[in-house]
């Protein structure tokens, strides 16, 4: 795991959307996950301004959702559809068919995850990531087989709790559906992102505890090619 440290969250911002604008110039037709959150908005919104001003574009590029809330109306803020939507898709220039996500009302759940999974088809080129106050990758929550694939989950008490950021009620998402340990770890490369105070316990505990799906981001240490994006406050403990 590489470790990148920026003193300030706008540097981290910067840092994040300089790769970002690398990997975009050297593969237009990259492969891409990603996730909402808080995490990523800051390098959204910097990569929706480059976009606009024509010094990168998403034309080539296809991107995959990381994972959906279930139990929300299709309409609500905090579907993870809905932010990513807001935050990045509405803003760049990703043809419509492009945009890759699941859906958590179909009425066959498995088979909505099996054809997820056939579209993503072979390796993602580039896979972001926020991470969990418990070290969780997407919704893969502590205890995550490394094989598991797309599929749904039940969310960890503290994974509810979080996403009441998200939400403009508190009828908590008890379950989702989100891309397994098996495609994220297979990615090319993976670039977990992290900023602010809470979020140091857990990265010291990803980039020295112990190796373990106990941790899932922990995991990413055995990547060959994953960079750690923390500002000061996340990185404050490494
Ligand atoms: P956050 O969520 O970006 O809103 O902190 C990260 C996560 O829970 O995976």
């Amino acid at each position: 795991m590489n470790i990148l440290k920026f003193d300030q969250e706008s540097t981290w911002v910067e840092g994040i959307v300089t790769f970002w604008r690398d990997r975009l110039l050297h593969n237009p037709a990259l492969k891409m996950c990603l996730p909402t959150g808080l995490t990523p908005n800051q390098a959204y919104a910097e990569m929706a301004r480059c976009c606009k001003k024509g010094q990168l574009s998403f034309s080539k590029t296809s991107i995959y959702l990381l994972d959906e809330y279930g139990g929300l109306s299709a309409t609500d803020p905090g579907k993870s559809f809905n932010m990513l939507k807001e935050r990045l898709i509405n803003h760049i220039d990703l043809p419509k068919d492009k945009f890759h996500f699941l859906n958590t009302e179909a009425t066959k759940l498995d088979e909505e995850c099996k054809g997820y999974e056939t579209a993503i088809g072979g390796r993602f080129d580039l896979v972001l990531l926020g991470i969990g106050l418990n070290g969780h990758l997407g919704l893969n929550e502590p205890g995550s087989e490394i094989e598991s694939g797309v599929r749904k989950v039940r969310l960890a008490p503290s994974s509810r709790e979080s996403c009441q950021r998200y939400l403009k009620h508190n009828q908590l998402p008890e379950w989702g559906l989100t891309i397994g340990l098996k495609q994220l770890l297979a990615a090319k490369e993976v670039w977990l992102l992290a900023n602010g105070g809470k979020k140091a316990e857990i990265i010291e505990r990803t980039v020295r505890g112990e190796i373990s799906n106990q941790l899932p981001a922990s995991l990413l240490r055995n990547h060959p090619k994953c960079f750690l994006f923390v500002d000061g406050e996340a990185g404050s403990r490494l």
